[in-house]
């Protein structure tokens, strides 16, 4: 039960991206993205699903605006597709249908009073980019800039909120090292830690640029943080818990708050073989100063903790395993509220962040409409009710938290696992594309309408 409410500007908002909702992938000039391309290759998703058709949404958003505005929401986190504006990457001039898209869904939201806050790529990026090296190579931070230049110039008199990446994390481990996200290769740590600081790097280059074209906008990165704990006191777990915290979470926050990056990660990756230390010469004079530049506001990404235990030692020759997870989603996540307390206290103490969104947090479960078309998501709502409540903790302990997004306002293509996985406050029947609020969407809407405290 959440009792206090929260401070009175807190932005309760939901969040959604591009790829996952929209759809109509070739429909007014819109080029292939990555996951376009990548979808279609046998065996990559669950069910060989795909995002053609998604949710709809590039149609049917006055809809989905509609229950946006039933919801009560103060902001919307949604993603623009890369491709829409720029369909290869390499055109000089916007595409600008895919513009005027976005324009009249921003100017849609405003007249509800809803404050839409953009994420600039959230995983979709051109194949004519992925096609020239993608991520690795640092061609891609100029191709960001200008992307980022074109899209605030058409969005920033009415859009003041700008997130440039999602969770480079992802992009970085999933495309180059655990191989399950685009492009889909495995082990090329060199090729993984590139990726990592070029979107650092674009994210740094187009601060001033989305400063100059949106007057008085706030800028910002989101990342998906978790803390970690080992699963044993064996050194093995201790040692290896210590590399996944830095991989994860200071490899992207050092540099953007502190202007280094952990050398602990590069002697460690050096050590085990896994690079050269000529690989990482992708590191320029200036780089640093440039990530490091002001950036307004954090968003944190918060699904669960990790329990780590080391995978290359033989299990007879570790300790026996003392933390187990608890109560887990249908993802398989380990559901621990305590944790997200944990990680903005501790981000806190050791980052001058000023401003943190949490930019997305929720969990898979797929429970169906009864036979009345209800569907009872109470495992839903306790979910978000007890991170609710211990993101409400941290604010009161110190924590600059300004709003907090559900994701995700509507099922949607869950990347790799499909339509398999259902996080949505509202129910989409892929087949008829009905979209039905569940249980879960009345308890926010009511909770939005208590700021933060629960009837
Ligand atoms: C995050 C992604 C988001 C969604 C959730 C479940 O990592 O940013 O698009 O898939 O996980």
């Amino acid at each position: 039960m959440i009792n206090n409410k929260f401070p009175k500007d807190f932005l309760w908002g939901t969040a959604t991206s591009s790829y996952q909702i929209e759809g109509a992938m070739d429909a007014d000039g819109k080029g292939k993205s990555v996951w376009d391309t990548y979808s279609h290759l046998s065996g990559k998703i669950q069910n060989n699903d795909n995002g053609d058709v998604a949710c709809d949404h590039y149609n049917l958003w006055p809809k989905d605006i509609k229950l946006l505005k039933k919801l009560g929401v103060k902001a919307y986190r949604l993603s623009i597709s890369w491709p829409r504006i720029f369909p290869s990457g390499h055109e000089k001039a916007p595409n600008l249908p895919g513009l005027d898209f976005y324009s009249q869904l921003i100017d849609n939201l405003l007249e509800n009073n809803i404050k839409p806050f953009i994420t600039l790529n959230h995983w979709d990026i051109p194949q004519g980019l992925e096609d020239i090296g993608g991520w690795p190579s640092r061609d891609m931070v100029d191709a960001f800039v200008k992307y980022s230049y074109y899209v605030s110039d058409n969005l920033g008199d009415r859009v003041k909120n700008w997130i440039t990446h999602n969770e480079p994390y992802c992009i970085s481990y999933l495309g180059y090292v655990h191989g399950q996200f685009p492009p889909g290769l495995k082990d090329n740590w060199p090729k993984s830690l590139a990726t990592a600081h070029h979107l650092l790097l674009s994210h740094g280059m187009s601060i001033n640029e989305i400063r100059n074209n949106s007057k008085e906008s706030e800028v910002g990165i989101t990342l998906n943080l978790a803390p970690s704990t080992p699963a044993s006191n064996s050194t093995y777990d201790i040692e290896h818990c210590k590399f996944f915290d830095v991989q994860l979470n200071q490899l992207y926050l050092d540099p953007l708050y502190k202007k280094s990056y952990p050398e602990y990660l590069f002697d460690y990756l050096t050590k085990k073989r896994l690079i050269k230390k000529s690989d990482i010469n992708f590191i320029k004079p200036g780089d640093l100063e440039t990530i490091g530049k002001k950036t307004d506001f954090l968003g944190v990404n918060f699904y669960s903790r990790a329990i780590i235990r080391d995978q290359d030692i033989a299990e007879d020759k570790n300790l026996p395993i003392e933390v187990t997870p608890g109560e887990k989603t249908d993802f398989g996540w380990e559901i621990h509220p305590r944790s997200l307390y944990n990680l903005l206290i501790r981000i806190k103490k050791d980052y001058p962040i000023e401003k943190i969104y949490i930019t997305e947090n929720g969990c898979a479960y797929n429970d169906p409409p009864d036979k009345n078309n209800i569907i009872n998501d109470s495992k839903r709502i306790e979910y978000h009710s007890s991170h609710i409540k211990e993101l409400k903790n941290a604010i009161i302990d110190g924590v600059p938290c300004k709003g907090y997004f559900a994701w995700s306002l509507m099922d949607n293509f869950e990347w790799c696992e499909g339509f398999g996985k259902r996080f949505g406050l509202i129910w989409v029947d892929f087949e008829s594309l009905e979209r039905v609020p569940k249980q879960s969407f009345f308890w926010y809407k009511s909770l939005i309408e208590n700021n933060g405290k629960e009837t």
